[in-house]
């Protein structure tokens, strides 16, 4: 991407990473990420039949997880903004009907004109300022079926002065400062907001990463 929309951001990659993201990622985890990534989808209990809607999809490599749970029945919608992303994703599912891919942008107004069982957002959020990742909630509280579940996959809650100096010396390096944002806030409180609640979350890599599940509310008669 030659033009950041938002220019501090880190997670709107450079062509060269997101033709390269997940050999990076793996590289860069030491081969960690690979098994922490399966753990964290299998956490997300995904029936055969669910519609699955992947905002900021990348490569694919997460619909790929998700997609071994689904039967004939079951879909995943991608959602990028990048092109290579794009190539990346349709090359890995060119036989697949049940997998699609939409270039959108998660960020501002979109209507699919249908409403998931589940919504994943995996390491995207984050990346943005704070009064844009709520446009995306407000997209995902538009798309989610009644009693469907939001899973974002993410960097947990914690206070980044009480991180240990290594440790946050690590992420000062690698994180935009969007994150450093993301981390201090109140996720629970914030996804109540817009009707998600009934929340499980699962920690990972020494509980800097949180699978936070939430569910909408269904309507009362
Ligand atoms: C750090 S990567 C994560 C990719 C994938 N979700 C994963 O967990 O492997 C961030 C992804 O978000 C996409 N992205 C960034 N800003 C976006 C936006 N405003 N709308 C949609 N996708 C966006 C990038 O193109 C990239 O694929």
């Amino acid at each position: 991407m030659s033009h950041k929309i938002y220019p501090e951001s880190g997670v709107e990659l450079t062509p060269f990473l997101a033709k390269n993201y997940d050999t990076v990622l793996n590289a860069a985890s030491f081969g960690l990420y690979s098994g922490f990534i399966k753990k964290s989808i299998r956490q997300m209990s995904i029936k055969p039949v669910d519609h699955i809607l992947d905002l900021g999809c990348g490569t694919g490599r997460n619909a790929a997880l998700m997609a071994t749970d689904l039967s004939e029945e079951g879909e995943i919608t991608g959602m990028d903004l990048s092109g290579d992303m794009e190539k990346q994703f349709n090359r890995k599912f060119r036989n697949d009907p049940r997998m699609r891919f939409i270039r959108q942008r998660a960020d501002v107004p979109f209507d699919l004109n249908e409403q998931f069982d589940k919504i994943l957002i995996s390491f995207v959020i984050h990346g943005f300022p704070h009064e844009v990742r709520l446009k995306v909630l407000e997209n995902v509280a538009r798309h989610l079926k009644p009693g469907g579940e939001f899973f974002i996959l993410d960097f947990a809650e914690f206070k980044m002065n009480e991180m240990p100096a290594f440790h946050r010396f690590v992420f000062k390096t690698i994180e935009c400062p969007y994150a450093f944002d993301f981390v201090e806030r109140d996720w629970k409180q914030i996804l109540s907001n817009y009707s998600l609640d009934d929340f499980e979350e699962s920690l990972y890599m020494k509980k800097y990463v949180r699978l936070l599940k939430a569910v909408k509310k269904k309507k009362k008669r």
